[in-house]
């Protein structure tokens, strides 16, 4: 008996739709700072947002600045420069990457993708092996990924 009763209760949660927004609900607001030129940036937004996280996009002819208080010195940079829960991420980091790393509760500065990578979320098609780095202000260098 208990057993066709849970089972009845699963079928019905089956059935249940899941309520909007229960997809990333817990996941923190995300700031991009970008080149109001950048197609490929819109494309790392648009991979955000299909994850569920809410993005706002600040167009900056100049990046310079917003990525030296963001912590990405030369070796680290890209196209776009994003900051969530205290955390600089890079250019065209996957979000699973992201979520990850907010998972973890690492203490580093944030996660970059080096360049502009064919294949990384948002920069079309193209499968060329990339690496996402955790990088710390220290100057600390980790690959956290490989794609
Ligand atoms: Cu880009
Ligand atoms: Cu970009």
């Amino acid at each position: 008996m208990k057993q066709i009763l849970a089972a009845a209760l699963l079928s019905i949660a089956w059935v249940l739709p899941t309520p909007a927004g229960a997809q990333g609900g817990d996941l923190p607001p995300v700031t991009v700072y970008k080149s109001p030129w950048c197609g490929c940036c819109g494309g790392w937004v648009e991979h955000m947002r299909a994850s569920g996280f809410a993005v706002t996009v600040h167009d900056l002819e100049d990046l310079a600045p917003v990525k030296a208080s963001a912590g990405v010195s030369d070796d680290l940079m890209s196209c776009h420069t994003a900051l969530l829960a205290g955390y600089t991420i890079e250019g065209h980091v996957p979000a699973s990457d992201v979520i990850r790393l907010l998972d973890s509760g690492r203490a580093a500065r944030g996660l970059s993708v080096p360049g502009m990578v064919a294949g990384t979320p948002g920069m079309g098609e193209g499968d060329d092996p990339y690496q996402v780095i955790l990088f710390t202000d220290a100057g600390g260098r980790e690959v956290f990924a490989n794609h």
